[in-house]
């Protein structure tokens, strides 16, 4: 379609164009229309191009910063609709998945498509499990880290270095090795993240065992000291699965975002993926379940908490683990996690920030303030609280996110690599800095 056409759109025209699935758009500084093709409810930015005041013109742009309504991609992983509250893994609602499948089935739901069959699934998570070890050199440079640096520091550091250990994983494009980094990069995050836990501890690193589930292997790997064989307990292991479920992906945000993008230039799989971790560990980003502790601490008893709403809504800080840019109704996780804090407090006691975190929440579902700004608890209003009583530090919870993030990281990574539409990321920019100007040498500066 040769879009630009010159004179008014006429009251004909518009009557001629109705029902059809374009959009008219009229520049005023030149008179001209064009008709811009939609489809699944979107237009192309590259048709704007030939929206031009001249032959000069580089042609119309539109301005996006942080992307707040770019679609970037076409995806077929996750699902959101916020103002429902709703969040579908591969079309299958969190909800149920969280009740019924497990860390490794969903991952493999992300990866793949589909839920597997028996058979797959036993493959699947025999071949994670057989690539939970890593090399002995990665503990040697994991021992040079200082005694209390953060593990998502080391984290970053040792996925990217895992890259130097398979240098075969630049292969992107041979779908047998893109299969063995996905085996070894959701196999090693738990042993990459325990370990990074360990030696902040000074504690002697513990190996894999791999008679132990997932997340039963990962809590051996933290918290086994002298006994033989470490039994998980049951509801903590699971009670983790469900949250690594949560977290498995959330379609476009910071990190697969950064994934994505890093992954575009053809670098290796480890090396994106150090890359979204990175991502993941801002503040903005995957360490607000931390703010929520400490401003649960601050707050420090009930009695506090209608002085610290006050505050809140006189605009001296935020209700941190309330709101989100996506959820503009109940974060469907939230409630779900809301259940779990309750299982692990009986097997760990109660947080004592528990009845804080209650009372915040019931005076805020009540006040206009939060209601009419759509402002409800997040995945992080109540993960901190059952982190914190399973025994994590707080600098280990967003390694908790990265962990099941991996799974979703990967599926987000393939999709791109495999869409012929995707090239390169290269945005665009607007520039209003200098027009071109003399070198000035030193001595005539002022
Ligand atoms: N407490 C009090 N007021 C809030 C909060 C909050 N937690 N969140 C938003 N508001 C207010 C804003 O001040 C603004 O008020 P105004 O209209 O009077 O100016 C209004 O609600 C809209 O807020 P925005 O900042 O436009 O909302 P946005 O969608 O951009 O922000 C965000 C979402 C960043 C999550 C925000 O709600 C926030 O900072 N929450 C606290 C931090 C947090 O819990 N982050 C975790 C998010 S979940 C995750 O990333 C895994």
């Amino acid at each position: 379609m040769n879009p630009v056409k010159r004179a008014p759109v006429t009251a004909d025209e518009v009557a001629t164009r109705a029902g059809s699935d374009t959009l008219t758009v009229v520049d005023n500084r030149t008179g001209k229309t064009c008709e811009i093709p939609i489809k699944d409810g979107a237009i192309r930015a590259l048709d704007l191009r030939q929206i031009k005041v001249d032959e000069h013109d580089f042609g119309l742009m539109s301005y996006d910063p942080a992307f707040n309504n770019t679609a970037l991609c076409k995806s077929r992983i996750t699902f959101i609709d916020g103002d429902a509250g709703i969040l579908r893994y591969r079309g299958y609602p969190i909800e149920e998945l969280a009740e019924k499948s497990t860390y490794l089935e969903t991952a493999y739901l992300i990866l793949h498509g589909e839920l597997p069959n028996a058979k797959q699934l036993e493959e699947w998570s025999y071949h994670i499990t057989h690539h939970t070890f890593i090399h002995e050199s990665i503990k040697k440079f994991l021992d040079g880290f200082h005694y209390d640096a953060h593990p998502m520091g080391m984290m970053i550091s040792t996925i990217a270095a895992l890259s130097t250990f398979y240098p075969e994983a630049k292969d992107i494009f041979n779908e047998e090795s893109r299969r063995k980094q996905t085996y070894r990069l959701i196999g090693k995050m738990p042993t990459l993240a325990a370990f990074a836990y360990r030696h902040s501890l000074g504690m002697p690193f513990a190996y894999p065992d791999n008679e132990l589930s997932y997340t039963g292997n990962f809590l051996n790997m933290l918290f086994k000291t002298t006994e033989l064989k470490y039994r998980p307990n049951p509801t903590l292991e699971r009670a983790l699965d469900i949250l690594f479920i949560l977290h498995a992906d959330h379609e476009q945000n910071c990190s697969a975002n950064a994934m994505r993008c890093v992954g575009s230039s053809h670098v290796d799989p480890f090396s994106a993926t150090a890359a979204a971790t990175a991502a993941l560990y801002g503040p903005l980003h995957g360490g607000a379940n931390e703010e929520v502790l400490r401003m649960l601490m601050e707050i420090g008893s009930v009695s506090r908490v209608p002085d610290y709403i006050k505050r809140v809504k006189a605009g001296e800080g935020k209700l941190m683990g309330f709101g989100h840019r996506i959820y503009k109704n109940y974060d469907p996780r939230a409630r779900i996690i809301k259940r779990i804090a309750d299982q692990v407090f009986e097997v760990m006691g109660r947080n004592p920030l528990t009845e804080i975190a209650l009372e915040c929440e019931r005076i805020a579902l009540e006040d206009d303030y939060f209601i009419s700004r759509k402002l409800y608890p997040n995945v992080d209003f109540y993960s901190g609280l059952i982190y914190q009583s399973m025994g994590f530090p707080m600098t280990m919870f967003p390694v908790l996110f990265a962990m099941p993030r991996t799974s979703g990281w990967i599926a987000q990574w393939e999709e791109m690599l495999l869409d012929r539409e995707q090239k390169i990321a290269r945005p665009r920019q607007i520039y209003l800095g200098h027009e071109q100007r003399r070198y000035m040498p030193i001595d005539e500066r002022r």
